[in-house]
């Protein structure tokens, strides 16, 4: 079955055809509102409203295009329905009902972080389930125990700032610009790790929720007593911070791993982008017997092919069509069900 996948949950229009019975992606991309937001230092939510209204129905056309498909041959139109911002969602889920409307096609709504967590899954030698998932984005930091599609039990969240959020900020610190998170993990290339130590926060107590929002507090604290054209200083500060959460992130993967029995790994959202988180969640996954899965690079942030790809997973199996127009900004992942069969 081949669906189209539509995603404007917030800065990023993503839009992709993924296949699957054969399992393939036939034609992506993503319009990203970077440049839109730069000045402001964050996402406008309005402006972003309005950018997708101006570029999705030009994206789809361009990716069917290139697909050589025509909306009538689609097995259905899956979009972002939450969580994320209200206005940009409804952009979404309006160009999703009206075209497959149009088409004949049903539509289903899915959920932003349900396509962040299966994206791994449209890799070569995918996991299998059952898993322990860790997702981490701007707006979330969770562990997730995996039993199949929609089997989502959370054992983990964070009490205060999401890890994208923490690197949002702290780059801020460093006058890194917007979003500033693959700024500083590049700045963080050129860092003495042995210059500074920051915390690893929630890690001398048990349990699997986290805290982020101190690290970004102790970067602020750190760089009071350095010039603030000191280059070579902001590259240690950034690196003390990004290993802080890496090695954060990898004592709490453990944890789950150990206290699931689970012997998979599978790392999503924007963050899993970052070379050095990548590097050393695979290097404990191998130490405990297991193995670490993640996207490609460009699968871990916001985009369509991920949105199209868990619509398709649900549609195969048997997911009745969603009838509504509701969007939900707020949508805990673990209020999901398995695919409820028409
Ligand atoms: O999943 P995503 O694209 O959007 C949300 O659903 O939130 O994640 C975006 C977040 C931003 O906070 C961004 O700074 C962060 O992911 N990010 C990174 C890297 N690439 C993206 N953080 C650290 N290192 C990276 N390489
Ligand atoms: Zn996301």
């Amino acid at each position: 079955m081949r669906v189209l996948g539509i995603e404007t949950s917030c800065d990023e229009t993503g839009v992709a055809v993924y296949d699957g019975r054969r399992g393939l992606l036939l034609g992506h991309a993503v319009h990203s509102q970077v440049a839109l937001h730069a000045d402001y230092g964050g996402v406008v939510p309005e402006l972003a409203s309005r950018d997708h209204v101006r570029k999705t129905l030009p994206l789809i056309e361009h990716v069917l295009a290139a697909a050589g498909l025509d909306g009538r041959e689609l097995g259905g139109v899956a979009y972002t329905a939450g969580p994320g911002l209200v206005g940009a969602l409804l952009v979404g889920a309006v160009v999703a009902r009206a075209l497959a409307w149009g088409w004949g096609v049903p539509t289903l709504a899915v959920h932003h972080m349900e396509g962040h967590l299966l994206a791994p899954l449209m890799e070569a030698d995918p996991p299998a389930f059952p898993f322990v998932a860790l997702l981490v984005s701007g707006g979330h930091t969770q562990l997730i125990e995996v039993a199949g599609l929609g089997r989502y039990r959370l054992l983990g969240d964070t009490r205060d700032d999401a890890v994208g959020e923490a690197f949002d900020k702290t780059a801020k610190l460093l006058g890194l610009g917007y979003p500033g998170g693959p700024a500083l993990a590049r700045l963080a290339d050129d860092g003495d790790p042995k210059r500074f130590t920051f915390p690893r926060p929630m890690t001398d107590r048990p349990g699997l929720d986290f805290s982020f929002s101190g690290l970004k507090t102790h970067a602020l604290v750190t760089l009071r007593d350095l010039a603030p054209d000191d280059r070579a200083a902001h590259a240690d500060v950034a690196r003390a911070f990004q290993d802080a959460v890496v090695e954060t992130l990898a004592i709490k993967c453990r944890r789950a791993l150990r206290a699931t029995g689970l012997r998979t790994l599978v790392v999503a959202g924007g963050v899993s982008a970052n070379r050095a988180l990548r590097a050393r969640l695979e290097q404990m996954a191998t130490a405990e017997g297991g193995v670490a899965h993640f996207p490609r690079p460009e699968f871990c942030t916001d985009n369509g092919a991920m949105i199209a790809h868990a619509g398709a997973l649900r549609l195969a199996a048997g997911e009745a069509p969603t009838a509504d127009l509701a969007v939900r900004p707020r949508w805990p992942l673990d209020e999901l069900h398995p695919p409820v069969r028409a």
